[in-house]
């Protein structure tokens, strides 16, 4: 059985987890607007992802007896400017949700909630992956100044990003 505490703090994240969806499909709608579909699916595919990182926790939380109670999204902004800029947003939003899952093993630990715990080290380790894989592309986007042909092959390439679920693959 989950304590109070412990289980505030994870229908916070499914909420978290959730705005993060809506936030990179957003995000997905104003690429498209700009006329860049590569980097438009690979948003949308993140956005995908954090859909099964809120399920990951929604069938953690059932899993442990505990109670789900979904909460409003907030309504996120629908202009990033330039695509640099955007992906700099993702990076800033990509920090604060690994600060938010560092919280959670905080109280973890505070309480000596063992289950959850090793349940979220999961996502520290997928903090890791996620913020390493935006920082490469703002990388590239820095090396060819964000726009002309390198940004058409920035484009190109990340149009090639294919869906995998990864909270299966462990
Ligand atoms: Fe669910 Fe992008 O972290």
């Amino acid at each position: 059985m989950l304590k109070e505490k412990m289980e505030i703090a994870l229908n916070d994240q499914i909420n978290k987890e959730l705005y993060s969806s809506y936030l990179y499909l957003s995000m997905c709608a104003y690429a498209q607007s700009l006329g860049m579909p590569g980097i438009a699916n690979w948003l949308k595919i993140q956005a995908m992802e954090e859909l099964t990182h809120a399920n990951k926790f929604f069938d953690y939380v059932h899993e442990r007896n505990g109670k789900v109670l979904l909460k409003a999204i907030d309504e996120v902004p629908t202009d990033f400017g330039s695509v640099t800029d955007m992906f700099k947003n993702v990076l800033e939003h990509e920090q604060l949700v690994t600060a938010s899952i560092n919280n959670l093993v905080d109280i973890s630990i505070e309480i000596s909630d063992h289950a959850t715990r090793s349940m979220l080290l999961w996502f520290v380790d997928e903090q890791v992956e996620e913020e390493a894989s935006v920082q490469e592309i703002i990388d590239q986007l820095n090396m060819v100044e964000g726009k002309g042909h390198g940004l058409f092959m920035i484009d190109k390439d990340l149009g090639s990003r294919t869906f995998v679920d990864s909270t299966q693959q462990n």
